[in-house]
């Protein structure tokens, strides 16, 4: 049984076929799906999504690039979103200096992951966070607002050492298509290093498509070659990883096996 703790069934490239795409992934063993939201319309449809379908579930919040010109009362309005049961985390929230590169944009965007955070905190639910290539402030932040409830650093790509002050606070790593990339050195380490019960896996559909299938749109029927690229660096058998990874995922998100 197979979480895929963040994938974008809410996304254009998947929603027009979703009902195909579920099935395909639950032939491989995929049994839930967190679908993460990005902005309100995809927050939204990643409520809508999990209501209509019992292995879905949402996260809602405005990620990084996202936050421009968002006004007051269209953030409130998303958040409302809250009071539906299967919204289970925030997200995907956090840093992204990748592609904004001005100073001020860029506080803009730490005081949105900090809002986002408290308002997780205050609604009792974990976070799934962005961090591209801001590591040192997204930590900085983490440590100073905490997330109480726990959260996940998704499609993780930092350093090992990183990964072990993440761990700390209490969040949980998540490997996803780049651990199967052949040039991917830090997160092959990362993969082998990562403590069992801080490793949940996903597939950021229709991102980051797992080797051998990269160039093609991403799949949560994917997530299986995530998982066995995984079991081969820890050197495990893939029905034990397989069982830890999935309660580690149902207990982050506070969801019945
Ligand atoms: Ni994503």
């Amino acid at each position: 049984m197979i979480f895929d703790t963040h994938c974008h069934l809410n996304d254009e490239n998947l929603y027009p076929r979703i009902d195909e795409v579920i099935e395909d992934a639950k032939k491989t063993g995929v049994k839930k799906f967190l679908v993460v939201g990005y902005d309100g319309p995809s927050s939204e449809l990643a409520v809508k999504i999990a209501n209509k379908y019992e292995e879905c579930y949402a996260a809602i919040g405005y990620h990084p690039t996202e936050i421009y010109k968002v006004s007051d009362e269209e953030y409130q309005k998303t958040m409302s979103l809250i009071s539906n049961k299967k919204v289970v985390a925030i997200g995907e929230i956090g840093l992204d200096y990748h592609w904004i590169k001005d100073v001020e944009q860029r506080e803009e965007q730490k005081r949105w992951f900090i809002k986002q955070i408290e308002f997780a905190n205050e609604h009792h639910l974990p976070i799934s966070i962005h961090n591209r290539e801001s590591t040192e402030d997204c930590v900085a932040i983490l440590k100073e607002h905490k997330p109480l409830y726990g959260g996940i650093m998704h499609c993780y790509s930092g350093s090992v050492e990183t990964m072990k002050e993440v761990i700390k606070l209490g969040l949980h790593i998540a490997l996803g298509g780049t651990v199967t990339f052949t040039n991917a050195k830090t997160p092959k380490e990362v993969a082998e290093e990562v403590p069992l019960e801080s490793l949940v896996i996903e597939t950021d559909s229709p991102y980051l498509t797992p080797h051998p299938h990269r160039g093609e749109k991403n799949e949560p029927k994917y997530i299986c070659l995530v998982l066995d690229e995984i079991a081969r660096l820890k050197d495990m058998s893939k029905k034990h990883l397989e069982d830890v990874i999935y309660k580690n995922s149902c207990k982050v998100f506070n969801i019945d096996e």
